[in-house]
């Protein structure tokens, strides 16, 4: 399925999942979760997208640090886990969640080859500045956009068109990179050149658009930029 793209001035990239890991907020805490680490973890971030649709959806927005929180509790609810202790600590592991291994080495080709690059994320500044700094990535990375600007969340056409207004570029002119399909799908839709970078051997979601590539991890991204 997978197309090179070309003409390509900007890289964006999702944040959640696609360079954090989400799951290492839970993995920090495994010792405390035990048995039930994955279905909280797998849990807590489905509900956290599906809170973020709903919200959009209802014209209800609040910031992704409520949503976290909203869908943590109703994770733990479900698996009745009653841990204040440990809910504040899986909170506060959104902030120091890792990246994953080949990120800051991407994006420092993508800068050495004269590319912009950004972050477009749900998240909100205060949760993905921290995060971002301790990185090891920050230096590579121009911008970090968050729908708060816009109080929207993805994938809402306002929130693609984010990075096009910053950069002065048109949406072709984008490589949209995100492991969360429906992420990548509308940004398809919107026109970004975009790879799905499916990092958990997921099914192509059935949604009006494709992504133009799809790809195992971020190392990828460069040969269908041209980069060797
Ligand atoms: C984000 C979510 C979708 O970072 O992962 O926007």
């Amino acid at each position: 399925m997978s197309q090179s793209f070309s003409n390509i001035r900007v890289c964006v990239f999702d944040a959640y999942g696609t360079l954090l890991d989400v799951h290492s907020a839970a993995a920090q805490h495994s010792a405390a979760l035990g048995e039930l680490e994955q279905p909280v973890s797998e849990m807590w971030r489905s509900k956290q997208l599906q809170y973020t649709w709903l919200r959009s959806l209802m014209g209800a927005y609040d910031d992704f640090w409520q949503v976290t929180g909203e869908s943590l509790d109703y994770a733990l609810a479900s698996h009745g886990v009653v841990n204040p202790e440990l809910r504040e600590n899986l909170m506060n592991a959104y902030l120091t969640l890792g990246c994953f291994q080949e990120v800051p080495g991407v994006l420092k080709t993508l800068k050495e080859n004269g590319l912009k690059t950004a972050i477009l994320s749900n998240g909100s500044p205060n949760m993905l500045l921290p995060v971002v700094e301790n990185s090891g990535f920050s230096d590579h990375m121009d911008i970090c956009l968050s729908v708060d600007e816009v109080g929207i969340f993805k994938p809402t056409a306002q929130v693609y068109q984010m990075p096009c207004d910053h950069f002065n570029v048109k949406p072709e002119e984008i490589a949209f990179l995100s492991s969360n399909c429906w992420d990548a799908i509308g940004g398809a839709h919107f026109g970004y050149q975009v790879a799905w970078c499916n990092r958990y051997n997921q099914q192509l979601d059935r949604l009006p658009a494709k992504p133009r590539a799809e790809i195992k991890d971020l190392t990828e991204l460069l040969p269908l930029l041209g980069i060797s």
